[in-house]
This record gives C-alpha cells, sequence and structure tokens, in this order.
C-alpha cells in the first residue's frame, strides 16, 4: 500500500463536530506506511497563543482583528510547517485551515467566498481534500457541554453555530468530502478512509 505524496489535506467542521477525533485517526492510518505530520490552527505561534485568549473571551477581539490575526496565524503555518513538510513529501494533515475563518469571519458584507479569494490570493496552498465533518449544531453543542462544561467559547451558541454550518456549506467546492458527524466514530472514519484510500492510495 502506498499513499500518493505529497498530501495536503484539511478537516473542517463546527465546533463539537468530531473533527479532531478523525484528524487524529487518519493520522495514525498515514503514519504507519508514510512520513506524516498533524498540524493545528489556531498554532501555538504568538499570533495563535492570542487568538486562544480573544477565542476564550479572556480577551477582547473584534471580527477584523480575528481576521487578521488568523491570517497571520495561517502565514506563519504555510512558512514553517506546511510548505516545508510537503517539499519533502510528507502527507500534511492539518485540522482547520482557512475554510474555517471563511466560515467564522464572514458577516458585515464580507462572504465566506470572499475570504477564501484573499487566502488563494496571499499564495496560501490549497489543499487535495477536504474533510467536512457535516453536524447539526443542537447535537455539535450538546457534545460541546458534556466536554467542557461552561468553558465555552465565543462560537458557541446555536445561531452562530447554524450560520458557521450554512457557510461552510455555500464554499463547499469538488475538494470537499462531506462526512455524516451525526454517525459514530468509528463508522465516521470509515467514511473518510474510504474516501481517502479511492484517491490517494495505490497498491
Ligand atoms: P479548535 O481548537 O479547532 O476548536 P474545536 O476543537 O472546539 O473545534 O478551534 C478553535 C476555534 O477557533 C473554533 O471555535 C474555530 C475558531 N477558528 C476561527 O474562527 N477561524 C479560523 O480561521 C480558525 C482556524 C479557527
Amino acid at each position: 500500500m502506498k499513499i500518493k505524496t505529497p498530501l495536503f489535506i484539511v478537516f473542517e467542521g463546527i465546533d463539537g463536530a468530531g473533527k479532531s477525533t478523525q484528524a487524529n485517526l487518519l493520522f495514525s492510518f498515514c503514519r504507519a506506511i508514510s512520513p506524516a505530520v498533524l498540524l493545528q490552527e489556531p498554532t501555538n505561534s504568538q499570533y495563535g497563543k492570542l487568538l486562544r485568549k480573544m477565542l476564550k473571551g479572556e480577551i477582547p477581539g473584534t471580527r477584523d482583528e480575528l481576521l487578521d490575526l488568523f491570517i497571520k496565524d495561517r502565514a506563519y503555518d504555510v512558512e514553517h510547517n506546511i510548505t516545508p513538510s510537503l517539499s519533502k513529501g510528507y502527507v500534511v494533515i492539518v485540522d482547520r485551515y482557512f475554510y474555517s475563518t471563511a466560515a467564522y469571519q464572514a458577516g458585515d458584507g464580507i462572504k465566506p467566498s470572499d475570504i477564501v479569494r484573499m487566502n488563494i490570493e496571499r499564495g496560501f496552498p490549497v489543499p487535495d481534500r477536504v474533510y467536512f465533518i457535516d453536524i447539526e449544531p443542537a447535537i455539535a453543542l450538546e457534545r460541546i457541554h458534556r466536554r467542557s462544561g461552561d468553558n465555552k467559547e465565543i462560537f458557541e451558541t446555536l445561531q452562530t453555530l447554524e450560520t458557521i454550518r450554512k457557510n461552510y456549506l455555500s464554499i463547499a467546492d469538488s475538494t470537499f468530502a462531506v462526512i455524516q458527524g451525526s454517525l459514530g466514530v468509528e463508522d465516521m472514519f470509515q467514511e473518510v478512509l474510504k474516501d481517502f484510500e479511492k484517491h490517494f492510495v495505490t497498491g
């Protein structure tokens, strides 16, 4: 079995969709047969650290400030992590990428597709596949409550998650594989793997 490399895979979904679990499972699968890295945005850069504080509501941040910081954090990730790993022929799996910025920071006259375009114009590489874990916002919110109690982040309300999901669906193009997030962890991973093997695994 061989994976077509270099390969750039992204996982996306609203908070509580279960995408990080799926990203981890695919990473374990890939790592057994190919050099691979698993990355996450926001990163641990100075921008990422600031963003995490804003997301928790510990320090204020306007939409424009968030948008600017997510782009700066991504520029850091592309320069230091993504491009070097792709150049080495790795499988690169990223938990959230510019589709998150499009879905979460759209509004006030800026469309999700405008934000995608802005990121592509910045020269950020376009992934080979996006696994979008699609889930009903109400179910996602239940999972968030179970996981983190009252430690909620600023986007974790029903209405906000509904808007974010709609934004994601508005930018879903042919690189997107939509995975039903209502399935259990194992069944969801079988769906991801089926698609992954069809496109990127030979032998
Ligand atoms: P993450 O750590 O992936 O949270 P979770 O595991 O709960 O999905 O992401 C943190 C938050 O950052 C999440 O609410 C989505 C938000 N976010 C944006 O708003 N814009 C972005 O560009 C990115 C990468 C994340």
